[in-house]
């Protein structure tokens, strides 16, 4: 849909007049999967699609939210914006009003919202940070409030914690609000420290392959993974004193490893403190335009999720192992938190076509779901767009 054709449905819904229109994308995670609530670093990208909010501000001591993908519509009042709707899409921007709210700032007027997103959602490409980050631009903007963009991933993180109940860790909302166009985002995501790496790729695409298996973020496995984290940081502080994994080099990891006495907790760590050092070893190879070697860390962190951190699943796996059969592919992983969702692929420009085609056909008779591929654009963060 074109911005010309969002402001008619917006004045079709709410009537003539001012409209205002906000964006932020959806992401697609390069490498550094599970370790941003580790304190490691993460290497992700904004897409060109995410959600759309169109606004206008009213004189009623109200704000409706509407969307365009999904038929449920909510009135709330501004003096209610802290307050969680059911179990509704709404809750993504409320949860975000909500924040504002704790900062100490009162909505005095009202605001007439509609969404509408060409993210796929529950694909693994982050529509729920978009949606929190779009609101997030919009609420600053037209409220004159004044954070900056990491205030708002922060904020867009605190909403999914505690309306979604879902203990992210900061990269998606992160990158759906400072991501830059071709370019992809190496954050520390203890230090929030970050630089933006310009993503060169002479004759290689990246395609993303959704496997139309929803991902289940909220099926509280992510949690578990997250609380099985803190049990290995437990049991490796009496011998070392580290507040999270990211603080361990591999070599300092192998030193304390047989301190942790579960073997499930001890393989998640492995995964953890070994995809920290694969993103960081990364970077290095893109800069240098090793994309080879970037391909080979993309294919061993895959196997590392699969194995040690255990989120892939059927679907995934499946959809890595066809890639890999195909000549032409230089790394093909999982992207996101897992257990459904999609994968990430550098592939030759003369094996696209291919890849779509096989890929597509081999991965659709051994699962049954018919999968969908796109050739990622990078895009730019959460800006103003009219
Ligand atoms: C989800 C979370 C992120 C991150 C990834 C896994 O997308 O929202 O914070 O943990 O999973 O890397």
């Amino acid at each position: 849909m074109t911005t010309e054709q969002l402001k008619e449905k917006f004045i079709e819904k709410y009537g003539p007049g001012e409209v205002n229109g906000y964006f932020s994308p959806g992401r697609v995670n390069l490498i550094g999967e599970h370790t941003d609530y580790n304190g490691g670093f993460v290497f992700p990208c904004a897409l060109s699609f995410g959600i759309y909010c169109l606004v206008r501000k009213t004189a009623r001591k109200t704000v409706r939210f509407a969307s365009l993908n999904l038929p449920f519509e909510a009135e709330v009042k501004v003096t209610e914006l802290n307050q969680r709707v059911g179990k509704e899409w709404v809750n993504y921007p409320i949860g975000v009003f909500a924040q504002f709210m704790k900062k100490g700032i009162t909505f005095e007027e009202g605001a007439d919202l509609l969404f509408w997103g060409d993210v796929p959602t529950g694909a693994g490409l982050s529509s729920s940070a978009a949606m929190e980050v779009v609101t997030g631009v919009m609420i600053n903007d037209q409220y004159n409030i004044g954070v900056d963009k990491v205030e708002i991933a922060l904020m867009g993180q605190k909403a999914e914690h505690e309306f979604a109940l879902v203990n992210c860790g900061i990269m998606d909302q992160f990158v759906s609000a400072n991501g830059k166009k071709d370019h992809a985002v190496f954050l520390n995501c203890d230090t929030l420290k970050y630089e933006l790496v310009p993503v060169v790729l002479k004759g290689v695409k990246i395609v993303i392959s959704n496997t139309n298996s929803p991902h289940k973020l909220d099926s509280g496995k992510y949690n578990e993974r997250v609380a099985e984290c803190k049990a290995a940081v437990a049991a490796i502080q009496p011998y070392k004193q580290i507040a999270a994994l990211g603080e361990l080099s591999w070599e300092e990891f192998l030193s304390v490893e047989d301190k942790i006495e579960n073997e499930t907790v001890r393989r998640r760590a492995r995964h953890v403190v070994s995809e920290i050092k694969r993103t960081e070893d990364a970077v290095k190879e893109l800069r240098a335009n090793n994309l080879e070697k970037f391909g080979q860390l993309m294919n061993g962190s895959h196997d590392s999720l699969r194995d040690d951190y255990e989120v892939t699943g059927f679907e995934l796996d499946t959809m890595v192992e066809e890639g890999r059969k195909i000549a032409g592919v230089i790394g093909t992983r999982m992207t996101g938190g897992g257990f459904g969702g999609c994968t990430v692929s550098l592939v030759r420009d003369e094996a696209v076509d291919t890849f779509v085609e096989q890929v597509g056909r081999n991965y659709e008779q051994k699962t049954g779901l018919k999968p969908v591929f796109y050739v990622a654009e990078i895009g730019d963060g959460g800006k103003k767009l009219f």
